[in-house]
């Protein structure tokens, strides 16, 4: 989704150190950052001390605005700017449509949707304003100019155009009478503000400041800021003046980085051992048993409620598959899962009291934190398992667990996804004793084999990429898979057939293995790829035989299987061995095969595989 970066020169302290970097320099590397999220477009717009801005944009990618840019001298010359990545909503990604825009005394970038833009439009056009583009963006321009030249206020101009809005935003607005400054505010979308020593800086996310300052704030929505080189002022939404504290985050400088890896995608895989074993451990007490105060979450939460309803989107909803059947399987709770953007018109009917937990990585999605709210407003405890910290789901749910696995910048989640699936194993487990369908050495032995035997598993299937690249030899020249399983494996399915799918563009989908002779079994012909996950060998009879049935009509049957699942050697044409985990534990594993397989696959094919085409991360419309 579309990023906004800003900064504002401290003009004093760069002059005194003499170290400033330039503020096109800081705005371009900023854009560089949030590449990740998706973009079409890109803009940049740069004052200089008189106020002049200068508006440069691009409908290509952000290093075409950088070479644009370097050698222009008003850019270099600036002490205040704000920048954008546009990803296209209201009207095609054209120079015209990209961001910034301008009014007479206005410039503006903008994240998010105006949903009643075409009244708005009407309403400005009748004062006079001429539109240049197809954006909803440029009417919260015009309004704000129009707003401004009444009062001259930057206070009274931006409440009073927020009065106007519906929708989501986060904007940040230049005045060109108040050369210095960046105003900005938001509602439903990111938007972080953060001091360094050389000024002050605005992101829609966090890796676009971590090499500056990693002392941040997240407004709240409706309340206004003014950075002004030397400090952040904040205002609520009646223009007060406000106190405010940053908070430090510890995600390390070098996270945002590639460090030697080709692709965020292969970096963030390879941090998946150490993160998943950080969010298990960091919920493991002395006792060796799952504990949930480090989130604040006092036991009696866990009797607290008779059913949970699960709220995500894409992965997340997958993560929550798996989480269903733990937490049924093992604490007989039930659970519903929920396609987050279905279920804020239409919830499932609620049993008892109900808990609902929304899971997101970036905490910002859209979708997501609809849904929440809705729960909330049907008297729903709620609870998130988000990873970025302070994000809005975070800021809204009652309590939140962090997954800590650092920044994930690859639109295609990993980490994000396992480390959900970890927390969400830590919670049947929690359940599952609180309401006394285990016993304590069952749960011993289970969270100890969550913290060591799972990450140096996932370690494992890491250092096995030849062999993983075989498979993607075979795979990349199909247009269709497969992936069959049941149980665990079924639900993993899913999320391996998503990960090959969005980033190597091979159709492919997941089946209980059961199901695919009720319909999907036509479409198996002479070398179809079908990916057999096998982990749990009280399966291995039913298995046996829908393997079968795809065999007898020539398909290529790669097995995946756990070293204890009975594998004939007539079973498959290939098959990769996981590592041993407990069966329970298996879709956390199988899964990161099978990223691995979408990886090489899709490196193969030569498709971008960090920003696959179309997709965005976090999110921030729905
Ligand atoms: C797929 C993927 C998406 C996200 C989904 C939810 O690889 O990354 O399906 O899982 O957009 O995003 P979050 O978890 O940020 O709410």
């Amino acid at each position: 989704m579309c990023g906004i970066v800003g900064f504002s020169g401290n003009q004093s302290a760069r002059e005194k150190t003499g170290s400033g970097k330039k503020v096109r320099d800081i705005l371009i590397e900023g854009l560089y950052s949030l590449e990740y999220r998706g973009y079409d477009s890109a803009g940049i717009a740069v004052t200089d001390e008189k106020g002049k801005i200068t508006v440069v944009k691009s409908s290509g990618r952000v290093e075409e605005l950088d070479h644009m840019t370097e050698k222009n001298e008003k850019m270099n010359s600036g002490i205040c700017g704000i920048a954008h990545t546009r990803w296209a909503t209201h009207g095609r990604p054209t120079t015209a449509n990209a961001h910034p825009h301008s009014s007479e005394k206005v410039t503006i970038v903008h994240n998010g949707i105006i949903d009643n833009y075409v009244d708005l439009k009407k309403m400005l056009e009748g004062d006079g304003y001429v539109f240049l583009s197809e954006t909803d963006t440029e009417t919260v321009c015009h309004l704000i100019d129009r707003e401004y030249k009444k009062t001259s206020d930057p206070i009274e101009a931006i409440r009073n155009s927020l009065d106007y809005l519906k929708g989501s935003y986060a904007l940040a607005i230049m005045f060109n009478d108040r050369p210095g400054e960046i105003w900005a505010t938001r509602k439903d979308n990111p938007l972080i503000v953060a001091k360094g020593e050389d000024g002050c800086y605005l992101a829609s996310d966090i890796p676009a400041l971590l090499h500056h300052t990693r002392d941040i704030y997240r407004p709240a929505d409706g309340e206004i800021l003014c950075l002004n080189g030397e400090k952040v002022v904040l205002f609520d939404r009646e223009g007060r003046e406000k106190n405010f504290e940053f908070s430090h985050i510890d995600w390390n400088v070098n996270a945002a980085d590639k460090e030697g890896f080709p692709h965020f995608m292969l970096k963030e895989i390879f941090e998946e051992p150490d993160a998943v074993r950080r969010c298990v451990s960091h919920r493991i007490g002395e006792d060796g048993l799952p504990d949930f105060s480090v989130d604040g979450i006092p036991d009696e939460m866990w009797n607290s409620f008779d059913s949970i309803q699960i709220i995500s989107c894409g992965s997340a909803t997958h993560a929550g598959y798996v989480g269903r059947y733990l937490i049924e399987a093992l604490a007989d709770v039930p659970v519903t899962v929920n396609t987050a953007s279905e279920y804020r018109y239409m919830p499932p009917a609620f049993v008892g009291k109900t808990l609902a937990i929304a899971i997101s990585q970036s905490g910002e999605t859209a979708d997501t934190l609809a849904a929440l709210r809705k729960a909330k407003e049907k008297g729903c405890t709620s609870a998130g398992i988000i990873n970025v910290f302070g994000s809005a789901i975070a800021r809204e749910s009652d309590y939140v667990m962090y997954t800590n696995a650092g920044p994930e910048i690859a639109v295609a989640t990993t980490k994000g996804y396992t480390t959900q699936v970890a927390v969400l194993s830590l919670i049947a487990c929690k359940l599952a004793l609180a309401r006394g369908r285990m016993t304590k050495e069952e749960a011993l032995s289970y969270c100890d084999s969550l913290k060591n035997a799972v990450p140096d598993a996932i370690g494992n299937i890491t250092e096995r990429r030849d062999e993983i690249k075989k498979a993607a030899m075979r795979i990349s020249k199909q247009h269709d898979v497969y992936f069959i399983g049941r149980g665990p494996d079924y639900y993993a399915g899913i999320e391996c057939s998503l990960k090959l799918k969005e980033i190597s563009y091979i159709h492919s989908e997941a089946y209980a293995a059961g199901e695919l002779k009720h319909g999907t079994l036509a479409l198996i012909e002479k070398d179809t790829p079908v990916i057999a996950l096998c982990t749990d060998g009280m399966y291995y009879e039913k298995m046996n035989g829908n393997i079968r049935e795809v065999r007898a009509r020539d398909c290529y049957l790669l097995l995946v299987h756990s070293p204890s699942f009975p594998h004939p050697e007539e079973f498959s044409d290939d098959r990769f061995e996981l590592p041993e985990v407990p069966a329970v534990f298996t879709p956390i594993v199988s899964v990161v095969f099978a990223q691995l397989l979408a990886y090489e696959t899709a490196v193969m094919l030569g498709c971008d595989v960090d920003h696959p085409r179309n997709l965005a991360k976090s999110v921030t419309v729905e």
